[in-house]
């Protein structure tokens, strides 16, 4: 027992940026899980490949927002190369090894108006790999061999893009950026990819 005298001190430390992201979007992970159903939601390839090209039309209009040239600097600033973080290019390749000749033209790109938001976006969409890896054996299990560059990003040496996400995360947190504003990017970004993949949108499953 201690003593009255004792004092006891008590750290409490914030939750740092990629925690709070995680808590602070949880809520919209699920929402996107529910609506997109999967694996369950595919049982052809013909689910697959539509899946694939709306994936392909988000994924293409998100990259080419992050590649703002107003944003260059500040990406090399928290330590990231954006191109290790393209993957519409793993989708390309699956659509045509499917045997899809009809590549999707770009999504609406979601509304970033800062940085911050940019970075928040990057967040999802790098959370979605590591959720994919998951999906991945999944998929085969339904259908058998398909390809699946997009889900299992063997090519990417995982986990490396998302480790150096957190850090740039981190970082960007350390130097005082605005992390309401980070969460604020992963909240538009969520609402566009539920918008966008919608199990009604590419499944003949009931
Ligand atoms: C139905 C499909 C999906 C399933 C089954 C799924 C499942 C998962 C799983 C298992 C993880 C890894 C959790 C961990 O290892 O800690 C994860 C992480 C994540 N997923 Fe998904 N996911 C799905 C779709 C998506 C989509 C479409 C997005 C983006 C719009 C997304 C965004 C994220 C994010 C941001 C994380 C990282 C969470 C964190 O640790 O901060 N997921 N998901």
């Amino acid at each position: 027992m201690l003593s009255s005298s004792s004092s006891v001190r008590v750290s409490v430390r914030r939750a740092d940026l990629p925690a709070r992201l995680r808590d602070e979007t949880s809520d919209l992970h699920h929402a996107v899980e529910l609506r997109m159903g999967l694996p369950e939601s595919v049982r052809s390839r013909g689910d697959y490949s539509r899946l694939l090209a709306r994936l392909f039309a988000v994924h293409s209009a998100i990259e080419t927002r992050l590649d703002a040239p107003s944003w260059s600097e500040e990406w090399r600033a928290i330590g990231l190369e954006l191109v290790d973080h393209q993957r519409a290019s793993l989708l390309r390749d699956d659509l045509h090894n499917l045997g899809v000749s009809q590549i999707p033209p770009p999504a609406l790109a979601p509304e970033l108006t800062t940085f911050g938001q940019a970075l928040g976006c990057l967040y999802v969409v790098e959370g979605s790999a590591v959720g994919g890896r998951v999906l991945a054996p999944a998929i085969q299990t339904i259908l058998g061999r398909v390809p699946t560059a997009f889900l299992d990003g063997e090519t990417r040496g995982h986990p490396h893009p998302w480790q150096a996400t957190l850090t740039a995360l981190r970082r960007f947190e350390d130097g005082h950026g605005d992390g309401d504003d980070v969460i604020l990017g992963a909240r538009i970004t969520f609402r566009m990819f539920g918008h966008n993949v919608a199990r009604s949108t590419w499944t003949t499953a009931a």
